[in-house]
């Protein structure tokens, strides 16, 4: 097995971080404070990151010190994937994990990741915070992985980006290699549009699209230009196909051991980022947009119809029992 000089270093960090932890005497009993180590794939250029960052200097101000947020960007850890192997058995505290990922270790989730689901970022954001809608969906890997979903950041709305192009319709994706994150639904998601989907890590996008293995991708315009996709995939396709999420996850654990006022001050100050980052992404995202251009990428519109038909079983074949139905019309009826 070959195993990269960045890996071993993500897992000799990872070592370390599990002994501190383990000699704080962590794991279900009270813990009074901590600096809590917080995985991210973003770069510090990206607007997760600057509301995280934030947020732990309002928690430290909040308790006296006692908590504060150490945030680890640009998959130093490892990739999400690998990374929540570690939030769950507790050498990492927490992480930002993008939707796709928790759909792979509870399907149910894959509701949140489908195109048509969330009609605005507002709706998102409206629905992820209404326990009667999420509650179930938010502690059920506490059990099981022993990982709590405290909420979420919007990836705002999603989009096509190629080395060659315009793309226009579905037609014209036919042979393309576009990178799809590790997801069910969103390999059969970029197959119906016309495109030959490749599952990779986030991480590993650029050097891919770089060298021609891939011939595009799909992302947020943010991510698109903070990881420099746009330095080399120059034609953007406004196919806004869905709106995405990434999830703040922590480990049940530490959570459960803070005592009820800090668990209370780091609730609110973890609210208070929600609202932050949302406020933040639409500005982030006209800057984004002009960077790209100015560096040379363009953006055209869709055949939005062909695309919408296209996707149309996609979402019907996700739907696959009666409680997914039942939480995607909760989150359409939360539109209204
Ligand atoms: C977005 C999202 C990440 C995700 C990435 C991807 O940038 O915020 O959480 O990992 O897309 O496409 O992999």
């Amino acid at each position: 097995m070959k195993v990269s000089f960045l890996r071993l270093c993500a897992i000799g960090l990872a070592l370390i971080l599990a002994l501190s932890a383990c000699s704080s005497g962590l794991s279900g009993t009270a813990v009074t404070g901590k600096t809590l180590v917080l995985s991210l794939n973003q770069s510090e250029s990206h607007p997760s990151y600057v509301a995280l960052a934030d947020f732990g200097q309002r928690l430290k101000a909040a308790t006296d010190g006692r908590w504060d947020v150490k945030v680890y960007p640009n998959e130093t850890l490892g990739a999400q994937q690998e990374v929540l192997q570690l939030v769950s058995d507790g050498s990492v505290d927490m992480a930002v994990a993008s939707g796709t990922q928790l759909e792979n270790l509870n399907p149910h989730f894959g509701v949140l990741n489908l195109p048509t689901t969330f009609k605005s970022i507002d709706h998102q954001m409206s629905v992820i915070s209404d326990p009667s809608i999420v509650g179930g969906l938010f502690t059920s890997l506490e059990d099981s992985k022993n990982l709590t979903v405290l909420g979420g950041l919007t990836q705002g709305d999603r989009n096509l980006y190629t080395l060659t192009g315009p793309i226009r319709e579905p037609a014209d994706l036919h042979g393309m290699k576009i990178r799809v994150q590790e997801s069910d639904i969103h390999i059969k998601m970029v197959n119906a549009m016309g495109g030959s989907a490749t599952p990779m890590s986030y991480g590993e996008v650029y050097t891919a699209l770089q060298s021609g293995v891939l011939d595009g991708a799909e992302n947020n315009i943010v991510s698109y230009v903070t990881q420099h996709h746009n330095e080399v995939a120059k034609y953007v396709a406004r196919t806004r196909h869905l709106i995405g999420l990434d999830y703040m996850l922590i480990n049940s654990d530490i959570y459960a051991g803070m005592s009820d006022t800090d668990r209370r001050i780091f609730d609110a100050q973890w609210q208070q980022t929600m609202k932050e980052h949302t406020a933040m992404w639409k500005q982030e995202t006209t800057k984004a947009i002009q960077q790209a251009t100015d560096s040379g990428a363009t953006f055209n519109d869709v055949d939005l119809a062909a695309f919408d038909q296209a996707l149309a079983p996609v979402v019907k074949g996700a739907l696959k029992d009666p409680a997914d139905h039942e939480l995607f019309d909760a989150i359409q009826e939360a539109n209204k």
